[in-house]
Parts: C-alpha cells; sequence; structure tokens
C-alpha cells in the first residue's frame, strides 16, 4: 500500500512507545497507593498486614511509567541518532525500516540521502504505538520535508515482497519483539539477510532478545557485533546489534 504524500497536515509526531504498559503501571501504582491511604492495615483473621511497605512497589512501577513516557518524549530521538550514526552515509543508499511505525527511522534515515530511497514497512499494531498508521509516517515525511525521499508500504517483517538484495541498510528499532515465537523472530532475522544487499548492514534495536537475533544472525553466516543497552536513552534499556552481510 503506497500513498499520495500530499493534501497531509504538517505537525510532527513519533508517537508514545506501548501505551498501554504505560498506562497499566501508572494505574497499577495509583491502586496501591490509594489502598495504602485507605487500608493502612489490613486484617485477616488474627494476622494484621501492614500495607505501607507497598509504597515502594507504587514507586516503582509510577518510575518505570515516567522513564517509558521519557523514551517517547525525549530519549527514543537520541538513540535513533546512535543507531543512525552507526552508518558511513554516502546519501544514495536504499534503505529500510523495518516496524517503522509514524517512521522515526525511515525519516531519520531519508535526511541523511540525496539521490537514495528510505523505506518503511509495517503492519501497524495499534497497541505498539498511539496513532499507528502509514497516514502518520506519510504526514511525519511531509512535515519533515522528506516526503519525496521516501516510501511507506504495509508488509510484514516475516514476509517481505522485496527482491533479494535490495537494501543498504536496514534499520528495525523495538519491533521484533513484537513477533512472539522464536520461529517467527528467526524467520525475520533471515529475511533481513535476505533483503540485504552484500556489504550491506543491519541495525536491530531492541529491550529483549538480542543474544537470541545475534545466534539467529550468526547462524546464517551474518557477522554480528551487539553494543551495550543505553540505560540514559532508552527504557526499557535497548541494545544495538550491528549486523553485516
Ligand atoms: C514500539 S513500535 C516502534 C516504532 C518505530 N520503530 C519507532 O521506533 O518509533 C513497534 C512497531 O513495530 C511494528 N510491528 C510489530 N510487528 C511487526 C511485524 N511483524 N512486521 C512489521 N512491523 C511490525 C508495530 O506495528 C509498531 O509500529
Amino acid at each position: 500500500m503506497t500513498q499520495s504524500n500530499t493534501q497531509l497536515n504538517t505537525k510532527i509526531n513519533y508517537g508514545v512507545d506501548a501505551p498501554g504498559v504505560i498506562r497499566n503501571l501508572f494505574i497499577a501504582a495509583i491502586t496501591l497507593i490509594v489502598l495504602i491511604l485507605i487500608f493502612p492495615v489490613i486484617k485477616i483473621g488474627s494476622v494484621n498486614i501492614d500495607t505501607t511497605g507497598f509504597i515502594w512497589s507504587a514507586g516503582g512501577m509510577a518510575l518505570g511509567g515516567f522513564l517509558m513516557l521519557g523514551y517517547s518524549l525525549s530519549g527514543k530521538y537520541k538513540h535513533r541518532d546512535r543507531m543512525l550514526n552507526l552508518i558511513n552515509w554516502t546519501g544514495d543508499e536504499q534503505v529500510l525500516d523495518i516496524g517503522t511505525g509514524k517512521g522515526l527511522l525511515m525519516i531519520g534515515a531519508a535526511k541523511r540521502l540525496t539521490t537514495g530511497k528510505s523505506t518503511g514497512i509495517d503492519i501497524w499494531n495499534a497497541e505498539d504505538l498511539t496513532g499507528n498508521n502509514v497516514e502518520a509516517a506519510l504526514k511525519n515525511s511531509v512535515a519533515e520535508g522528506v516526503a519525496d525521499k521516501v516510501e511507506v508500504l504495509n508488509e510484514n517483517a516475516m514476509n517481505m515482497s522485496f527482491a533479494d538484495d535490495t537494501f543498504d541498510a536496514i534499520f528495525t528499532n523495538m519491533c521484533l519483539h513484537n513477533i512472539y515465537d522464536k520461529e517467527g523472530r528467526k524467520t525475520a532475522c533471515a529475511e533481513i539477510k535476505r533483503v540485504l544487499k552484500p556489504g550491506g548492514t543491519a541495525v536491530i534495536a531492541d529491550f529483549r532478545n538480542m543474544k537470541e537475533y545475534k545466534a539467529s544472525f550468526e547462524e546464517i553466516g551474518m557477522q554480528t557485533t551487539l553494543l551495550p543497552a543505553n540505560y540514559l536513552t532508552t527504557f526499557p534499556a535497548a541494545g544495538i546489534l550491528i549486523v553485516k552481510k
């Protein structure tokens, strides 16, 4: 599915990741605080339970929610740049962003291109990102002034329609963990290898399964380097895997 890049309004918005998780953390924290305030002690038979100790759990959950919000509102832009800086750009690259959402990596890459093209694919799961849809990615590309350098397609990471050896650089950020079975994630890694040009680089970032992705790529003959998770910019902290074909 490709859509016209014209007649779209121009407000940039890359969304909040995992909004349901953030909401649940805040709801749980508030529920615990209300419980503590209303029932500081719960009496069950002869046992008195002092609920005030739950304040630590409430604080931990609220902190988790705030850190996740912080990633979406600020940290992810530094994280995006860290990923993009791993490529020696010439400007003529063919780039793929898998699970582009509202176009964060696709658009960031497009800004580094002259004659090249940046393609974003996604299946637009609503629960993974607020306002997640193809129009939002296209709107952002217009607002960022790179609409002529991007293409947005509805495709699944596990079954891409691109020919073998199509892309010089492939990015995927906080996407592959959303494939819930290991075989599916392995298939996505094999697809990344297939569509990456010989000599090309894939940059994979995620907050879990990083060692699994590394093993999957090595099993199919790719060279890998795993960079440590950055706790200052990402939450949950995301590692970055560099994969060379
Ligand atoms: C947490 S969002 C991250 C979006 C974007 N990469 C970013 O950093 O802002 C994860 C994205 O992966 C997409 N996704 C999940 N499973 C996918 C799959 N099998 N194929 C393609 N995209 C997928 C979701 O729809 C969602 O847009």
